[in-house]
């Protein structure tokens, strides 16, 4: 059965600014731009850096140590020097609230 966790209210997360939270023990970080709302698990693969301390843009969040890029959607390493996927946990809103799934497919 799917677990969702309400983490957050939506008015909490301001538009490409990160929020970083832990759920259940697992570091989080928040991200809403353009409408849409994504988290990610709030550690780079490259490093020792969260990610709810980067920067957002054009659909990324640029690592704050090396400037690695993360696609927001998929997690997918975007720019050098980041190569592995950062994991995405599933985002849904409800009544004004984020919620998210900690469950991943792998
Ligand atoms: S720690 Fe994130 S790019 Fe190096």
């Amino acid at each position: 059965m799917t677990e969702w966790h309400r983490v957050a209210g939506c008015i909490d997360v301001a538009e490409d600014t990160p929020l970083g939270l832990t759920v259940e023990g697992v570091p989080v970080a928040l991200f809403t731009t353009n409408g849409k709302y994504f988290a990610l698990h709030d550690l780079c693969t490259h490093g020792a850096a969260r990610l709810s301390e980067g920067f957002v843009e054009g659909g990324c969040v640029e690592c704050p140590l090396h400037q690695g890029l993360f696609d927001l959607e998929t997690g997918a390493p975007r720019a050098a020097p980041v190569v592995e996927a950062v994991k995405t946990y599933q985002v849904r809103i409800v009544d004004g609230h984020i919620e998210i799934c900690l469950q991943t497919d792998e």
